[in-house]
């Protein structure tokens, strides 16, 4: 007899590599009989992939595992049963914690023990009482995933994970653990099947990307250079990009790299955090402002054409207006293409939540609020400075007016793309019209070139 349907819906919360460890979830349950749902409502188990970057990220997850509760109950009172577990980083950080404060939860499960969940809920499903797991044991997570699945023509791949870099703010070395790089072998067994089963585009996933030292067929330890020129040899793989790069790891050859490959995509996400030396200094990110600034030069030597998006922290403690202003003056000298900027968050545990100089929220907005209007207007600026070029636009889904399709431009930009459905899955060469708020408008080439010659 075929075992019953049940039904999971996973929440994901915070980075791109929670997207893949959520897919990963997925993937991992299949065998028990869990198939999507589309909503809490009709699930028979609700993971939550979470967030503990940000206070209010975690807090979401606490909200979110109120209702729950309640869902929970109704179902129960139904003859039902629905299972809830806490996946990510707010379950590594605070597992104890919610187990105590959210009866509702049946498993807490940590970003490394991820590969367990299978026997985890086998346990909670016999009523085993709440199952929780957090080592750390990245070899074993990674050896025990099945294939990732690809869902249209673009996916991450997770190449590395944690961080030994131990920025003043942050939760991650704590949250995701040490530093771990996997073999060269492994990932590209991973890329190819995600081309055979359609994928044009993939994304290497790390928290500390560039610092990747995974070992190569050789034996020895391979560089991310090293490893996008082997996946670039991968026919029927067209685009290659890579997020999060951490600005002292980005070495020559990485940058010779972005010259010499075609595949690789001209957009780098280089966060800054800040534009002040004695800021940069308080937050231990181990670079000063002028070598980012020679930083930047150098990428844009080697592919002059490179969009830069970059994050940032305002209100840092001790931050002062000058210091500010040097992040604005910083962000004036560079000019990116999209950038991320957050307001900073004090996290239990971490150096920079025990200082002094806690600065009040009202200074942390009006920080924020200048920081991002010009970063918006420069993002404004580079869409504009689009109109009128043609580029290759990966078209990866429908639109939402009839017949349109919307994809990437080699600048990670969104672009709907008129007349191009039919195009999904395949490299598209589109003129861009014109620049939205957050996304680009154009045409199909060929139609574009048909319509001037008509006009003239
Ligand atoms: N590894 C990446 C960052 C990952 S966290 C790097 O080093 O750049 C993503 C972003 O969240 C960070 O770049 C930072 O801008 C922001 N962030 C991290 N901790 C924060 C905190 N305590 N308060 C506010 N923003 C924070
Ligand atoms: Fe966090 Fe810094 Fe590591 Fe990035 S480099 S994950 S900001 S500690
Ligand atoms: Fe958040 Fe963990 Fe990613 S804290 S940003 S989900 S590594």
């Amino acid at each position: 007899m075929a075992k019953p349907m049940k039904k999971l819906f996973v929440k994901t919360y915070g980075c791109q590599m929670n997207v893949y460890d959520s897919a990963r979830i997925a993937d991992l349950l299949a065998p028990l009989g869990y198939a999507a749902a589309d909503c809490p409502e009709d699930a028979d188990m609700v993971v939550l992939n979470t967030c503990h970057i940000r206070e209010k990220a975690a807090e979401k997850v606490y909200s979110e595992l109120g209702r729950l509760r309640r869902l929970k109950d109704a179902k129960a009172e139904s003859g039902g049963r629905m299972l809830v577990a806490v996946a990510g980083c707010v379950a590594q950080a605070e597992g104890e914690e919610i187990v105590r404060r959210q009866s509702a939860v049946d498993i807490v499960v940590g970003p490394q023990a991820l590969h367990r969940i299978p026997e985890m809920v086998a346990r909670a499903e016999r009523l085993e009482g709440r199952v929780l797991e957090t080592d750390f044991a990245p070899e074993e997570k990674f050896d025990s995933l099945p294939g990732a699945r690809a869902e249209g023509p673009t996916a991450f791949l997770t190449v590395q994970e944690g961080c030994d870099k131990f920025c003043t703010f942050c939760v991650v070395p704590y949250t995701r653990g040490a530093e771990y790089s996997r073999p060269v072998a492994q990932i590209e067994a991973e890329a190819r099947r995600l081309v055979e089963r359609g994928v044009r585009e993939i994304t290497l996933l790390g928290q500390n990307v560039n610092a990747y030292r995974g070992e190569g067929p050789d034996g020895e330890a391979w560089n991310l250079a090293q490893l996008l020129r082997r996946l670039a040899n991968i026919d029927g793989l067209e685009r290659l990009r890579y997020t999060t790069s951490h600005p002292r790891d980005m070495h020559d050859d990485l940058i010779e790299a972005h010259r010499d490959l075609e595949k690789l995509m001209p957009y780098l996400h280089l966060p800054v955090q800040s534009g002040s030396d004695r800021v940069l200094a308080a937050m231990n990110r181990q670079h000063t402002r002028e070598n980012y600034l020679r930083l930047v030069e150098r990428i844009r030597g080697a592919r002059p054409d490179m969009a830069l998006s970059s994050d940032f922290i305002v209100g840092f403690p001790g931050e002062t207006d000058v210091d500010f202003e040097d992040t604005m003056a910083l962000v004036r000298e560079v000019g990116y293409a999209q950038a991320f900027s957050f307001k900073y968050s004090p996290r239990p545990g971490t150096p920079a939540a025990a200082a002094r100089k806690q600065l009040p929220d009202g200074v942390k907005s009006s920080r924020l609020q200048a920081l991002q209007a010009l970063l918006a207007e420069q993002q404004h600026a580079f869409g504009k400075s689009c109109e009128g070029l043609t580029m290759p636009v990966l078209v990866e889904k429908r639109g939402r007016k009839p017949g349109q399709g919307v994809g990437r431009s080699p600048y990670l930009q969104p672009v709907h793309v008129d007349d191009a459905e039919h195009l999904i899955g395949t490299i598209a060469e589109v003129r861009i019209e014109h620049a939205l708020t957050n996304s680009l408008a154009g045409s199909l080439a060929n139609a574009a070139a048909q319509r001037m010659a008509l006009a003239h």
